[in-house]
């Protein structure tokens, strides 16, 4: 029976150092030392022996197991050593790879022009002034001149909240807030950025879009100021080639009114697709303020006059930049963003 175990305790310990991987380790270690291992067989075959025999052969198989289990341990020792230098070899670092860019976000290409705009008639000593966007029919209708069943409202369906709340149509009603907070101190001199409200979306037009209004009130304010102004805006805005049209129009809160055209900034006027043949892009609408509109923020007509516009700044981003859907600006899409 000694023999037995010792033969046993060589075949194992050689099998360990041949062994390749853990999964081989366990096999060897079940075929020895498991419960229906080869130690487990020796055992059981005590019962047949001497009972003074029996300690030595006990102690020889303890002897055994323990061999065993020290070897299996020192193999998985050894391998778990191997597999790490594997490893190691493989996972080179290559250290001349690029590191990773960290994404730089910028302004939306509309705040950008509107940064733009804000720029060039702050540089004219223009203030900036700020309005609601849930708006009063009053302000956003009947200030301006356009009394209920106003033909002129047609053109301007909005979102309504109650019969007298909605949300503004265009920055208009910013001319009334500023004037009768300045009242009644002149000059007045602003622009009023920010979102308008419509009942209208396609290719061109979007339930919500920006308008700045511009509004200045002074005494002996002529039409002239207003052409100048709007002259000096549209060079910085577009480059000093650019040429300023003014076309009689009709807004019920001015008199005169004038919608501003500006030369085409694609072709330069000679006429292409973009200006439909004409030569000329509509930007703005203007005009000077009228006498009623006047009256009722509490300035007299008779001792001052005043100049007014409004533009569209999506048009303006859209002519300076050649994009032909406006669509554009609020899907979000960073391929189209990117661009600016
Ligand atoms: N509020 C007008 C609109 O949204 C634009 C406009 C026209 C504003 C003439 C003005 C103006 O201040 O004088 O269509």
């Amino acid at each position: 029976m000694l023999a037995d175990i010792e033969a046993m305790r060589r075949q194992a310990l050689q099998e360990l150092t041949a062994a390749a991987d853990s999964l081989e380790l366990e096999n060897i270690r079940l075929k020895y030392l498991g419960r229906k291992g080869e130690l487990t067989r020796i055992l059981r075959g005590m019962g047949s022996l001497p009972p003074e025999e029996r300690p030595r052969i006990g102690q020889a198989a303890n002897r055994a197991r323990e061999e065993i289990e020290a070897a299996l341990e020192a193999a998985r020792q050894r391998l778990r050593e191997r597999e790490k230098e594997e490893r190691l070899q493989k996972e080179k670092i290559d250290v001349t790879l690029p590191g990773r860019r960290r994404l730089r976000g910028h302004l939306h290409p509309l705040n950008q022009v509107l940064k733009e705009i804000k720029t060039i008639f702050l540089g004219m000593g223009f203030a900036v002034a700020e309005g609601p966007e849930v708006e009063t029919d009053y302000y956003n209708f009947e200030a301006l001149n356009l009394p209920k069943e106003h033909p002129a409202r047609d053109m301007q369906d909005s979102f309504y909240i109650t019969e007298d709340i909605l949300l503004r149509t265009h920055t208009s009603p910013v001319q009334i807030r500023v004037m009768q907070a300045m009242l009644p101190r002149l000059p007045i001199k602003i622009i009023a950025p920010g979102k308008v409200y419509r009942r209208d979306d396609d290719a061109t037009h979007s339930p919500m879009f920006h308008q700045v209004e511009g509004l200045l009130v002074d005494r002996r304010v002529t039409f002239g100021d207003l052409k100048g102004t709007l002259m000096a805006f549209a060079r910085q805005m577009f480059g000093p080639e650019c040429r300023v049209r003014f076309r009689p129009s009709y807004f019920p809160f001015t008199e005169p009114s004038a919608e501003v055209d500006i030369s085409c900034v694609m072709c330069g006027g000679s006429g292409c697709r973009v200006c439909s043949y004409t030569g000329w892009l509509e930007i703005l609408g203007s005009g000077m303020v009228h006498p009623k509109v006047l009256a009722m923020a509490g300035y007299d007509p008779e001792k001052v006059s005043g100049f007014a516009f409004g533009m569209g700044v999506e048009r303006v981003a859209m002519l300076k930049y050649g994009i032909d859907d406006l669509r554009l600006f609020f899907e979000n899409d960073l391929r189209f963003l990117k661009q600016f």
